[in-house]
């Protein structure tokens, strides 16, 4: 993350998973405290962290939010997940719930989370939680609360994210899909100012198209020898999970949350074009997965971003 900001990154995501989800032997580092961390080391960049709401009582999780809002001097977000996976849930006896009812928790939850961390005495009464009279200091020293992010696809993330998130993460794929997406967001119920966008995205950028693609097949083949802990993921998933069905949809691709789906593989000026078509639909944040990411990250940075400022300013 040092890296990252010192390239002039502006935001980092850390996700929520207790164990690692294609195999538990792995090493996963455990998201809030890390970002505790990671707020002390950084001066500029925005950290946003996961949260699955089960997890965390909605004030415990709001005061550590507050906490790292005042270490990071207000760059901190969470980005909202309400879980597919379901064995860290279970095997701990924390309930995992049916997808539409997490969506309902969540929903209370959020609504929780998002007053306390605004500075807002709250009082609440719902099916999951009964709040009365919390207020939470300090809050609101750098700016009036932490940024709230939300993940996922299904109609009830979409309402979630309308109606209680400043920016939707949308899985990477193509434009045409991201178009309609959008739409479908905007068209939904919504107080305050206008939804915003970010992007999942894994970016194969090399000189030419044809080293891109040749790149593209020589992951997909690694990523083919893995076959059989993804299937086993796939067995711990709940099967209502909405972007797993879009995945199976889009063309093969490496990569989290769609990865390479979104087309981010291509020469340098095609990758910047294809942001640039991106940022046209309403995308504002590419959250950028690389293999190896360290080197990739830097080679973005020297060779795609400046395309995609010259692009900017060329049709500005
Ligand atoms: C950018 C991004 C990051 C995500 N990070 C996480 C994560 O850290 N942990 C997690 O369990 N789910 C994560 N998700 C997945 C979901 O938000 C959600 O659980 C999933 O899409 C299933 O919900 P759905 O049925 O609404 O699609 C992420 C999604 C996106 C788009």
């Amino acid at each position: 993350m040092l890296e990252a900001e010192a390239l002039g990154y502006d935001t980092t995501l850390v996700a929520q998973h207790l164990f690692h989800v294609r195999d538990e032997t792995l090493d996963q580092l455990e998201t809030w405290t890390s970002c505790a961390a990671l707020a002390a080391l950084t001066d500029r960049i925005e950290i946003i962290a996961a949260i699955k709401p089960r997890l965390f009582h909605p004030a415990v999780l709001a005061k550590m939010a507050t906490q790292i809002e005042e270490i990071s001097h207000g760059r901190f977000a969470i980005n909202l997940v309400n879980a597919w996976y379901k064995p860290e849930f279970e095997r701990a006896g924390i309930p995992f719930g049916e997808h539409d009812a997490r969506y309902d928790y969540g929903r209370e939850w959020i609504t929780i989370v998002r007053a306390l961390i605004a500075g807002e005495r709250v009082e609440f009464k719902g099916a999951h939680f009964t709040i009365d009279g919390y207020q939470l200091h300090p809050t609101g020293r750098y700016r009036p609360r932490p940024i709230i992010y939300a993940g996922g696809e299904s109609r009830q993330a979409r309402d979630l994210a309308a109606d209680t998130a400043d920016v939707w993460f949308i899985n990477g794929q193509p434009p045409e899909n991201v178009r309609a997406l959008i739409a479908d967001a905007a068209a939904r119920p919504r107080r305050g100012p206008q939804l915003r966008y970010g992007l999942s995205a894994f970016v194969i950028a090399r000189p030419t198209d044809v080293q891109a693609q040749e790149e593209h097949a020589h992951i997909l083949d690694i990523a083919r020898q893995d076959a059989p802990l993804r299937e086993r993921q796939m067995a711990n998933t709940d099967p209502k999970a909405v972007m797993f069905h879009t995945f199976a949809q889009l063309p093969k691709h490496v990569g989290s949350n769609g990865g390479t789906a979104a087309g981010l593989v291509g020469s340098y000026d095609t990758v910047a074009a294809r942001i640039r078509q991106f940022q046209e639909l309403g995308i504002e944040t590419f959250m950028l997965q690389f293999q190896p990411f360290e080197a990739e990250m830097r080679r973005f940075a020297q060779e795609v971003r400046p395309r995609v400022s010259r692009l900017a300013t060329a049709a500005a």
